[in-house]
């Protein structure tokens, strides 16, 4: 699986189609799709007919992040509209074992994501229940952040965690990743960085995913 998971949030949306056109040139596995309520976060982004419209035309797998505070409400929309993976956050108050539950029961993969301010305590019940873990990097809302540094040292604890426990879960982190930061962060043990800015201000999209995967001499088998 490419680990480079491209962010439309950032996007200008008249220029999508061309921009995933690019991302199949490079060989892109997954499509992140940053799911915004206007009260779990202060900002709406879009919803499942997003969803539904890129899996009509293009044969990315879609992975859905929702920073909702009601995800229990949201993830059946979802499901339908045929993503392929869906993480809820753990700072909503809700049934973490039973949303996971709901989104596996979708067949789907299913993600537990944790803002930076979120201490990893909270995700370690879980950590053999889920799928893959989603680290925020920067605080959810916004695409273009910076990156926060702390988050590195984040991803090492979390992972210690990860195979201390024999789980399965993989590391995602998401937020301010550039070539840069993401061999760092592959170096703590993160598997999986979800890209926005730096990818779609990038020049050249192909020639910038090379150098992502280069760096983390990573190669498709
Ligand atoms: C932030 C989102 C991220 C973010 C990634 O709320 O979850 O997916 O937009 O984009 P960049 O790489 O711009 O931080
Ligand atoms: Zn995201």
């Amino acid at each position: 699986m490419n680990p480079i998971f491209p962010s439309i949030l950032s996007t200008n949306f008249f220029n999508l189609q061309d921009k995933l056109r690019e991302f199949e040139k490079s060989r892109i596995d997954f499509i992140h799709l940053d799911i915004m309520d206007g009260h779990f976060v202060d900002t709406i982004s879009f919803g499942p007919g997003l969803a539904r419209a890129l899996k009509e035309k293009f044969s990315f797998r879609l992975d859905a992040h929702l920073m909702v505070s009601n995800p229990a409400k949201m993830i059946p929309h979802f499901i339908k509209a045929g993503v392929d993976w869906l993480s809820v956050h753990v700072e909503t108050a809700g049934d973490t074992p039973g949303l996971l539950q709901m989104i596996r029961d979708g067949n789907c993969r299913a993600g537990l994501a944790l803002n930076p301010d979120t201490s990893l305590e909270k995700v370690r019940p879980f950590l053999g229940m889920a799928d893959y873990v989603l680290l925020m990097s920067v605080f959810p809302g916004y695409g273009g952040q910076k990156f926060i540094a702390a988050s590195l040292e984040r991803a090492a604890q979390l992972k210690r965690e990860i195979v201390g426990q024999k789980s399965h879960c993989l590391l995602q982190v998401d937020g301010g990743i550039n070539a840069a930061n993401a061999v760092l962060l592959k170096e703590a043990g993160a598997d999986l960085f979800v890209v926005g800015t730096s990818l779609f201000n990038a020049e050249n999209i192909e020639e910038t995913i090379k150098k992502f995967l280069n760096q983390m001499q990573w190669s498709q088998s």
